[in-house]
């Protein structure tokens, strides 16, 4: 045995593959942890304290989380939010902290697509009506000739872009990171602001940080189209979600969808008691395809840190070698 690895993920833990098979082939021992649900900081500590590497869904790795786990070398996010884990402290302590870029872009950007189509045509109402013998009709908005704004055009917003093109849509964007419009991407960079108050729908695809936290409060909701739809299938903290029920509940926006919330599973009686919301327990990156391919890549981020090696989904690059080398950080 060369070491042990903990593995709280819940899709890679319960899915054999080729991701857990180059771990046992490298020698490593996997430490599975039974949970259901991420893992509170105490818990964690518990789980953490003697293994080399640790492949992470989100768990709250805190800085006393980092004090316990004294053989720790790399923290493996399986995934591309960062917001659970204090990347700081990781940094100080050495451990290398890395994500699986565009492993779930598809999949994240797929379900984005069907929570827009869900709404515009009301799917979960009239389903949920017609099984109970309710034969009513609610307008529907075509995405065709509509405009979509997306806050953020990393790796999934991007392909949120692209198929959006395709059905038709005219496209806005608002990223700090990405100034002018990209080659060969029909998406038109704009401000905050003028997006929310053109776009017919607004779909997030941005991390969640000290800067973007509440950045859909209910001043942002207030510049949107009464007509408008919000989808949120990158983080909970990014939107102020007392400010959206009271913006769904007086109809100051026609509906929203949620795969993320602040607090997982969210209060039954919030958002998800509304008729204008649609909710996802977080399953952005729950198909089969992703499971095996953000496996694989987790995998093998934490084994090449192991083995003294750079894997590319290193978010903390200056933890053993200034920033300015030329090694950037990675982005989602
Ligand atoms: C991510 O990529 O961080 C998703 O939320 C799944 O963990």
């Amino acid at each position: 045995m060369s070491g042990r690895i903990l593995v709280t993920a819940r899709s890679f833990r319960k899915t054999e593959g080729p991701h857990k098979q180059i771990l046992r082939d490298a020698g490593y021992e996997l430490v599975e942890c039974p949970n259901e649900q991420p893992l509170p900081a105490a818990e964690l500590a518990e789980w953490i304290a003697d293994v080399d590497g640790a492949i992470l869904g989100l768990d709250a790795v805190t800085a006393a989380v980092l004090d316990r786990a004294n053989r720790l070398r790399v923290i493996s996010r399986y995934g591309v939010g960062v917001d659970a884990v204090d990347v700081a402290a990781a940094t100080r302590r050495g451990v290398v902290v890395t994500i699986t870029p565009g492993a779930n872009s598809v999949a994240v950007a797929e379900l984005a697509l069907a929570l827009l189509l869900a709404l515009a045509r009301s799917i979960p109402y009239h389903d949920r009506g017609a099984r109970q013998g309710r034969w009513t009709r609610v307008q529907g908005m075509e995405l065709y000739g509509a405009t979509l704004g997306i806050v953020g055009l990393g790796r999934i917003g991007r392909e949120v872009a692209q198929r959006a093109v395709c059905l038709g849509m005219r496209v806005l964007f608002h990223d700090p990171l990405v100034t002018g419009a990209l080659p060969g991407l029909a998406a038109k960079p704009c401000a905050l602001e003028e997006l929310l108050a053109t776009s017919d729908a607004v779909s997030l695809h941005l991390p969640l940080t000290d800067a973007t936290r509440h950045l859909i409060d209910a001043g942002a909701l207030g510049r949107m189209k009464p007509t408008a739809y919000l989808i949120n299938t990158a983080r909970g903290g990014l939107v102020d979600e007392q400010a959206l029920y009271q913006a769904l509940a007086q109809k100051q926006i026609a509906g929203a969808a949620c795969d993320v919330f602040a607090t997982e599973p969210p209060d039954a009686s919030g958002l998800v008691a509304l008729d204008n919301f649609i909710a996802m327990p977080h399953i952005g990156s729950a198909t089969h395809q992703t499971t095996l391919r953000m496996g694989l890549m987790a995998a093998q981020n934490a084994l090449a840190v192991l083995r003294g090696e750079r894997p590319v989904g290193v978010v903390n690059p200056e933890v053993d070698r200034p920033l300015d080398t030329g090694q950037e950080r990675c982005r989602i």
